[in-house]
C-alpha cells in the first residue's frame, strides 16, 4: 500500500522506517525542511538503534523518500499517518494545533478519497474533531475521508524492536473497511512476513500481537490510559522506597516478590529518580487535563506525578546532607539521558539535578554515552566527559541518575583511588550495597538498608 507520513519526529520516523521495511511504499514530509534534506541527504537526526540501517536499507530498495512538499506526500498515499507532535501547553492540556494544521493541509491537498491515521499521543475525542475539521476544511466535496486512531507504545532506546514485535496493535475506527485497511497495513508484522533486522531474518518463536479493534474514542484513551497506569506504578515503588527506609525494608526485594503475581507483573516497578522523558510526564498531565475537562478528578495521577516530582527533592537533600557545603565541591554526575540507550534529555531527571547542582554553585563533571550535546546546549556551566573515569577524578561525590550499561561496568576500586572522597549516591539502584560498602565506599541508594 502507498503510505504517508506527516510529522519526520521520532514517532514518525520509526513508523515509516519499520513500515517500509516491512514492505510497504512510504514517504515522509516535515515542515521542517532541513530535517528532510539532512534525511535526504542520508542523514538520521535522533539515535535510535537500528533506525540508520532500516532507513538506508529501504532507501536503497526504493520504498522511503522524504519531501518538504506535503501536498505531493498527501496526494501519492492511500493512507496518511499523522506524527505531528502534541506538546503539553503550561496548563497540562495537549497542543493539537499541529493535528490541526494537517487537517488542513489534507484537506486541501487530496485528490481523492483517503484513509487519516492518528499515531500522535492525543485526548479521547480528538480523532472525532479531526473527522470534522477535514470535512469542514475540504474544498473538494467528492473527497472522502475516514478516520482512525493508531496509538503507538514505542519505548525510547527499543522503538524498532517494539514496532516489530508489538504486544497489540490498536486501531479505533467508525467504519470496518478502515479497520481493513490498516490490518492490511500491519499484515508483515502480524504474521512476521518481514526480514527483521533485529534477528537478522527469523524471529524467534513468541506470541504474536494481538490486533485489536475498538472505537476512536476508546483506541485514544487506550494510550493515555496505558501509560498513565505504567506511571502510576513507578510513583507506586517509589512511595514504597520511601516506606522501606522508615521501616527498614529493602525495597527491591519487595518489588520483587509483588512482581512475582502475575495480577502486579515486575516490570515498571524500579524505585529510583522518578520517570521523565516526553511521554510520561506529558501524558499524565494531559489525562488529568482530560478527566477534569469532562468532571472527573483524577487525583491518583495528581498524586503520581506530585510523588514523581518529589523524587528530586529527595535526592538533593541527600546530596546536601552528606556534602554538607556543595559549593564548590567536585560532583560526578554519570548519566544525562532520562534513560539509557536514548539521547533525549526531555523531563530528564539528571538534568534537574544538574539544574540544582550549578545553582549550588558545585563544580559538575558529567558523563553520558549520547546525550552530552544536547545537554551541553542547554547547561554550559558545566564540564562533560565522555569516559566516566575521567568525570570520576577527584571528585567528592559521584551521582548515578542513568542505568546506562557503561556505567553498570564501572571498577569502583580504581575510580575509587582517584576520587576525593569515595562518596556514591545511587539514583538507580544500580550497585550492590554491600559490594560498594566493602570497597569503602558511602553509599546511599533509594529504598534499601
Ligand atoms: C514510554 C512507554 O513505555 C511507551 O510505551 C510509550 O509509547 C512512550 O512512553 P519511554 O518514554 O521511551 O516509553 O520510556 P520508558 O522505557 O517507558 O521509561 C519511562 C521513564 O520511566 C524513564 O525515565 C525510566 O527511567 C523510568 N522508569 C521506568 C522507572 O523509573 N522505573 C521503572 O521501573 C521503569
Amino acid at each position: 500500500m502507498r503510505l504517508s507520513v506527516i510529522g519526520c519526529g521520532y514517532v514518525g520516523l520509526v513508523t515509516g522506517a519499520c513500515l517500509a521495511e516491512a514492505g510497504h511504499e512510504v514517504i515522509c514530509t516535515d515542515i521542517d525542511s532541513e530535517r528532510i534534506a539532512k534525511l535526504k541527504a542520508g542523514g538520521v537526526p535522533i539515535y535510535e538503534r537500528y533506525l540508520d540501517e532500516i532507513l538506508r536499507s529501504t532507501r536503497r530498495a526504493g520504498r522511503i523518500s522524504y519531501t518538504s512538499d506535503a501536498g505531493q506526500a498527501i496526494r501519492a498515499a492511500q493512507a496518511i499517518f499523522i506524527c505531528v507532535g502534541t506538546p503539553p501547553k503550561d496548563s497540562g492540556e495537549a497542543d493539537l494545533s499541529a493535528i490541526d494544521n494537517c487537517a488542513r493541509q489534507i484537506a486541501a491537498e487530496a485528490d481523492g478519497p483517503k484513509l487519516v491515521i492518528e499515531k500522535s499521543t492525543v485526548p479521547a475525542r480528538t480523532g472525532l474533531e479531526l473527522s470534522r475539521a477535514l470535512s469542514a476544511y475540504r474544498r473538494n466535496g467528492d473527497v472522502r475521508f475516514r478516520v482512525a486512531s493508531n496509538p503507538e507504545f514505542l519505548r525510547e532506546g527499543t522503538a524498532v524492536e517494539d514496532f516489530f514485535h508489538p504486544d497489540r496493535i490498536v486501531v479505533g475506527v467508525e467504519e470496518e473497511s478502515a479497520a481493513a485497511d490498516l490490518r492490511e497495513i500491519y499484515r508483515p508484522i502480524l504474521e512476521r512476513s518481514f526480514h527483521c533486522p533485529l534477528h537478522n531474518g527469523t524471529c524467534p518463536p513468541g506470541p504474536r500481537a494481538d490486533f485489536l479493534v475498538t472505537t476512536i474514542n476508546s483506541a485514544e484513551l487506550i494510550k493515555h490510559a496505558s501509560n498513565s497506569f505504567l506511571a502510576l506504578k513507578i510513583s507506586y515503588a517509589n512511595v514504597l522506597s520511601e516506606l522501606c527506609e522508615r521501616l527498614g525494608g529493602d525495597v527491591e526485594e519487595v518489588t520483587h516478590a509483588m512482581g512475582l503475581d502475575p495480577r502486579i507483573g515486575g516490570q515498571f516497578l524500579k524505585a529510583g529518580l522518578g520517570f521523565g522523558g516526553f511521554c510520561f510526564p506529558k501524558d499524565v498531565q494531559a489525562f488529568i487535563h482530560l478527566a477534569a475537562s469532562v468532571g472527573v478528578d483524577f487525583d491518583i495521577l495528581k498524586a503520581t506525578d506530585r510523588v514523581n516530582k518529589e523524587r528530586i527533592d529527595r535526592y538533593m537533600e541527600r546530596i546536601r546532607r552528606a556534602l554538607w557545603v556543595v559549593k564548590g565541591k567536585h560532583v560526578a554526575l554519570l548519566g544525562l539521558a532520562f534513560k539509557p540507550n536514548t539521547d533525549d534529555i526531555r523531563y530528564a531527571p539528571a538534568l534537574e539535578v544538574l539544574k540544582r547542582l550549578l545553582a549550588d554553585g558545585a563544580a559538575v563533571h558529567a558523563c553520558d554515552p549520547e546525550a552530552i550535546s544536547r545537554t551541553q546546549a542547554l547547561f554550559p556551566g558545566a564540564h562533560y566527559h565522555k569516559d566516566p573515569y575521567a568525570a570520576l577524578q577527584k571528585a567528592d561525590a559521584a551521582l548515578l541518575c542513568t542505568e546506562w550499561d557503561i556505567f553498570k561496568k564501572i571498577d569502583w576500586e580504581r575510580a575509587g583511588k582517584t576520587m576525593a572522597r569515595k562518596l556514591l549516591l545511587d539514583g538507580r539502584n544500580l550497585y550492590s550495597p554491600s559490594a560498594m560498602r566493602g570497597l569503602g565506599f558511602e553509599y546511599h541508594s533509594f529504598g534499601r538498608p
